[in-house]
């Protein structure tokens, strides 16, 4: 099985204890499944590998990944920082009272209203990314009479060899302050100077679903010579270094992600020796997980609709969602395993392609998989669903958006219930 959480079951598929034909019936499909206890293992990794092995560091959870009113209440209970990239996402944070101050609002386009929500929230980190944003909050938190703490994010000008889609780190990003001395003088000096906020350091985030350290490791010597270079040009002395998320997670057998520590015991001991080799005091190191706290959590649960056999061509598994629950296939050539939940310990025996249901030829989910034989009103069960799935959920060609429920050891409580047709229209005006 791909992880520790899935059993076969005297040919029953279980996740995290809980029967997935049993609850496909109950909720319907398609239906994403979060396994509770495999978010609460990869926190207690994220405690012993990182926050307990070190002093002064932070983790926030970038709930991009996933974020729903439930997991952000068990990230405020867990004691960690949290990253968020919109107004919409902040709203939520503060709907469960998420600790303003451990949240760090990121974005490359944020508006001037999501900015004076930021401030009058008391967002502990602004994390800015480019010379407007910087004016307008100055503006916005003077006129509060408030002095915001702010980041810079930066471009280290690292390829960090992932998908190009997902890839951020690279000098032409269209991410982050360019290192290009005479473009980054101009914002530390501004940011220096002026009244409505206070530059406490930067972040930088190179890309995601990444299984080498080495990228990270060249990004913080980048980072490294940066705040040298700051104390000794301006005097200015960084309280903290976000060095992102991006460590990968298992998709596919063939996937090997290393452990947290792989990444963070280098990271660290870069910063620590990079640090004293510079005469720098260490700042405070922040790292991002999104994928790896969440994506392995998830399976999403479907219904064989349909089963087209072109001869000498291919095999066509058609099933009740795709791209409107899983755009990662169509948008990263992202790859997925799957097994028949109700054949769970039958024979894999034909290669057959999974076909989404929407009205794209590609609307694919999966390509070349072997299955049992497959019949209509199987129950196919995806996995590694848990991270860029439900938050990038669309209702294209108006279809519902998924229930979402949460397990934990044989138990499953509903966590986000299934959009409605009357969901689909209520927005919109009718004369
Ligand atoms: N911090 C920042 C500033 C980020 O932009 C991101 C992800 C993260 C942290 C978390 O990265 P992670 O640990 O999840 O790799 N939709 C794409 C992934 C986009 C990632 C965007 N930024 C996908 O489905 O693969």
């Amino acid at each position: 099985m791909l992880n520790d959480f899935l059993e076969d079951r005297g040919g029953l598929l279980h996740f995290d204890g809980c029967d997935l034909v049993a609850l496909a019936r109950e909720h319907g499909t398609p239906l994403y499944l979060m396994s509770e206890s495999s978010i609460r293992a990869r926190l207690s990794e994220l405690r012993l590998s990182f926050l307990d092995r070190h002093e002064n560091v932070s983790a926030a959870y970038a709930s991009k990944a996933f974020q729903t009113l439930d997991i952000l209440g068990l990230v405020r209970d867990e004691g960690l920082c949290l990253d968020v990239v919109s107004g919409g996402e902040l709203f939520a944070a503060a709907k469960v009272g998420f600790p303003m101050e451990r949240v760090f609002f990121h974005g490359n386009a944020k508006t001037g209203a999501e900015l004076a929500m930021a401030v009058d929230l008391g967002v502990g980190r602004i994390v800015v990314d480019n010379s407007s944003e910087l004016q307008a909050l100055d503006s916005i938190a003077r006129a509060r009479g408030r002095v915001q703490p702010i980041l810079f994010r930066v471009t280290p000008g690292v390829d960090s060899h992932t998908h190009q889609k997902i890839s951020t780190g690279t000098i032409d990003s269209k991410f982050g302050i360019p290192l290009d001395r005479s473009v980054r003088d101009g914002y530390i000096k501004a940011a220096l100077g002026m009244g409505g906020v206070s530059l406490k350091g930067f972040h930088f985030h190179i890309g995601s679903q990444l299984f080498d350290r080495g990228s990270h490791l060249l990004a913080i010597g980048i980072a490294l010579d940066l705040l040298a270079e700051c104390r000794r040009d301006y005097g200015f002395i960084a309280e903290d270094l976000n060095i992102g998320g991006g460590f990968g997670v298992r998709y596919i057998e063939s996937d090997h992600p290393p452990p947290l520590a792989y990444f963070t015991d280098a990271m660290m001991e870069a910063i620590d020796s990079g640090c004293s080799e510079r005469g720098l005091s260490r700042p405070r190191v922040i790292i991002e997980p999104g994928r790896w706290m969440v994506a392995e959590a998830g399976v999403t649960l479907y219904t064989v609709t349909s089963i087209k056999d072109i001869p000498g061509q291919k095999k066509w598994i058609g099933v009740d969602g795709g791209m409107t629950d899983n755009i990662r296939p169509s948008m990263y050539e992202a790859r997925y395993e799957a097994l028949l939940a109700n054949k769970a310990g039958t024979p894999r025996s034909q290669t057959v392609d999974i076909a989404g249901r929407c009205c794209e030829s590609g609307d694919v989910l999966i390509r070349g998989i072997i299955l049992p034989p497959v019949e209509e009103g199987d129950i196919l069960a995806v996995f590694t669903t848990g991270a860029y799935h439900h938050t990038m959920a669309s209702n294209y060609n108006r279809v519902p958006r998924a229930a979402l429920l949460s397990l934990r050891e044989g138990t499953a409580r509903l966590s986000v219930r299934r959009e409605t047709y009357e969901d689909l229209i209520a927005r919109e005006a009718f004369p």
